[in-house]
């Protein structure tokens, strides 16, 4: 009975190796190793045998047999047990270094890229960047900008203050700047003139969000203190940046204003190239009083300075009809730019 037995276990070998998976095993396990299986009906014909030295070894290969498949079932389930715990490992495993192969790779937001082409264009125009702080004195925010205490002015501006009383201060003297004006005074105090400056900046104001008003938003400032500083060099730097960063179709032009830190003051406007015109911001010639909180002569000095919205820029390139589209990180938003 030996070769018979010998064959059972070598299908039962070749059946175990071929399992491949845990459940599969056990199928196989049930089919030769259970009551039914090949070796149980020989199992059983063992007290058949008449031959006392055949039944001994038949039954002693039997026990072989049934312990080598033991053995074989336990290393196999091993296996299949651990590459099965590795599968739902990787299957269950999150992936959070989520990248995109098809080369969109994000970008800058609209209004940054308006903020370094503005800068792109001064500096290509010999201007240098300035820089000042966003929680400003009312000092220089207001005061040295020839707005005292009590100018009517000052109402335009929907103020935040800062609940911070300075040393030897008091309270609702310290604010987050509402213009990048305050950096013109900055800039005199700590820069020998010639100065030729723009400073691009959060600027804050007590408004309600709505599609064209935002509380937190950006504005560039132009200072320019030199000798012999007129109208004329103001204008023709406002012509030659509506062109640098608009395009040669656009033209400019200055309408009277007023503001309390120019004197005299202007609008200036651009037109586009189907003759529309537009508002961009305000300009003018320093005024005397600013120059002097700069500390600097007004007999020596003299300059320009202007000031315009930078999410204005990104609005008008881009079509942007909701201004707070550009603050709520909507990605579908910000993926068509
Ligand atoms: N600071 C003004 C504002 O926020 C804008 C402005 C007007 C800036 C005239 C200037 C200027 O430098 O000369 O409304």
């Amino acid at each position: 009975m030996t070769p018979e037995i010998d064959e059972a276990r070598e299908a039962a070998l070749s059946a175990i190796g071929h399992a491949d998976t845990v459940a599969d095993l056990e199928r196989v396990v049930a089919e030769h190793l259970g009551k039914r299986g090949a070796l149980a009906g020989l199992k059983k014909g063992l007290g058949a045998i008449d031959d006392a030295d055949a039944r001994r070894a038949a039954g002693a290969a039997m026990h072989a047999s049934r312990t080598a498949l033991e053995e074989a079932i336990e290393a196999r389930r091993g296996e299949l047990g651990g590459v099965e715990t590795e599968l739902r490992i990787a299957e269950e495993q999150l992936d959070l270094t989520e990248f995109r192969s098809d080369g969109s790779r994000g970008h800058l937001h609209i209004v940054t890229q308006a903020w370094q082409r503005l800068e792109d264009v001064f500096l290509g125009l010999g201007f240098s960047v300035a820089e000042g702080p966003e929680v400003e004195t009312d000092w220089h925010n207001f005061e040295a900008l020839n707005m005292g205490e009590g100018h009517p002015a000052r109402g335009e501006f929907d103020t935040l203050f800062v609940d911070h009383v300075p040393p030897g201060g008091r309270l609702g003297t310290t604010l987050l700047r509402t213009h990048t004006s305050p950096v013109q005074i900055r800039t005199m105090l700590t820069q020998e003139p010639p100065i030729y400056v723009v400073a691009p900046g959060r600027v804050f104001r007590r408004d309600t969000p709505d599609a064209t008003h935002m509380p937190v938003f950006h504005q560039i400032e132009g200072l320019v203190v030199d000798r012999g500083i007129s109208m004329t060099d103001l204008a023709g730097t406002i012509e030659a940046f509506t062109k640098a960063f608009f395009g040669a179709g656009f033209t400019s032009r200055l309408r009277p204003s007023y503001f309390p830190f120019t004197e005299p003051s202007a609008e200036f406007d651009i037109q586009r190239p189907d003759g529309s015109w537009l508002e961009l911001g305000g300009c003018g010639m320093v005024h005397p009083a600013v120059i002097r909180a700069g500390g600097l002569d007004p007999d020596e000095w003299s300059g320009f300075a202007f000031g315009f919205g930078i999410d204005r820029m990104a609005v008008m390139r881009h079509g942007v009809a909701d201004i707070r589209d550009m603050y709520v990180n909507d990605i579908r938003f910000i993926e068509q730019f």
